[in-house]
């Protein structure tokens, strides 16, 4: 497939057509670069590589075509009846039946932008949510096992998970005991939330004619690797967003999951946190958010790109 890049520069004000050469000339004569746009040869559309679509997911990812994906990091809204997380401009508040139905269509088109071999994380933790029907309570659900069904309905392979272990902090209010030292209804207090892995057709992910050869240290192996990550929650307010996990969590996904230059899409960008962890490991990426609040601090993020990592 031919592509045609326009590399956007701050300082010069124009776009210009300079072809991937272009970029490492440009970049060392000390131009901040902008921004990526992809003409795809085949159907002269624009790309959505390196961009953030500001738009409802269903929508957003049909602008992608099939199999450009290798890698997807994501976390869905947890559906908490908008108590304990509230969004910009959602709700977070469908029954538990809908919610579910609507992620399975959210994750048909994810397996269709996979390439074979493509990786998905899905970040999850089991947490209130709402009844179905009139019954507007909440009640502590299960969602990892649901989700792992819906996954299997859909034919994607379970390649494994990872806990990512808040080192002992809690979600939610720290005096939240239930029944205080009593056995008759504590509650449990959630100090891990799971990563899913699934493969899309096989598990092997071979390179493909974009993919550079991996770059993941034998130190950084031998640490994600394991099952267990243990990682400081996001302290920083990112824009009022409830749910911001921290950088390291898709920096992991990315080095052990992906090849450099692959492309990553996280369809619940938020923030844009894997967006940025995917810019700073040289990959490629496409994010999703329906708020445009948080695609613009994303957007942002991205460009001045001074997180910390480590
Ligand atoms: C759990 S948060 C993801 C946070 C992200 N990982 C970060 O680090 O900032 C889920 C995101 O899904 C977005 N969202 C909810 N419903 C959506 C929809 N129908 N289409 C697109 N985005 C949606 C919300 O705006 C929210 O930013």
């Amino acid at each position: 497939m031919e592509h045609l890049y326009l590399h956007f520069y701050l300082g010069l004000g124009e776009i210009m057509d300079i072809g991937l050469c272009g970029v490492l000339y440009v970049l060392e004569i000390g131009f901040l670069e902008l921004g990526l746009i992809y003409f795809c040869g085949e159907c002269n559309k624009m790309s959505v590589i390196n961009t953030i679509i500001n738009d409802d997911v269903l929508v957003g990812l049909k602008q992608i075509p099939d199999g450009v994906v290798s890698l997807v990091v994501s976390s869905p809204p947890y559906n908490t009846g908008g108590r304990t997380l509230r969004y910009d401009n959602y709700d977070d508040n469908i029954s538990y039946l809908d919610y579910l139905i609507w992620l399975k269509s959210v994750f048909i088109e994810c397996k269709r932008v996979l390439r074979t071999g493509g990786r998905f994380c899905i970040n999850i933790d089991a947490i209130r949510n709402r009844e179905d029907g009139d019954d507007k309570k909440c009640y502590i659900r299960d969602i990892r096992t649901d989700l792992c069904n819906i996954m299997k309905e859909i034919g994607m392979m379970f390649f494994g998970e990872h806990i990512w272990f808040k080192n002992g902090q809690w979600s939610g209010k720290k005096t939240s005991w239930g029944s205080y030292k009593s056995c008759s209804f504590p509650t449990v207090q959630r100090s891990f939330e799971y990563i899913l892995i699934y493969s899309k057709e096989q598990f092997r992910l071979e390179k493909n004619n974009e993919s550079l050869d991996s770059d993941i240290t034998a130190k950084e192996f031998q640490i994600y690797i394991d099952s267990t990550w243990s990682i400081q929650p996001e302290t920083q307010n990112r824009c009022g967003h409830p749910a911001v996990f921290p950088l390291e969590l898709p920096m992991r996904c990315i080095k052990l999951y992906s090849y450099p230059n692959d492309v990553i899409l996280d369809c619940f960008a938020g923030t844009g946190t894997t967006l940025l962890a995917a810019k700073k490991l040289k990959r490629r990426y496409i994010g999703i958010d329906n708020s445009k609040r948080y695609c613009d601090y994303a957007k942002e993020r991205l460009l001045f790109d001074n997180d910390i990592f480590g």
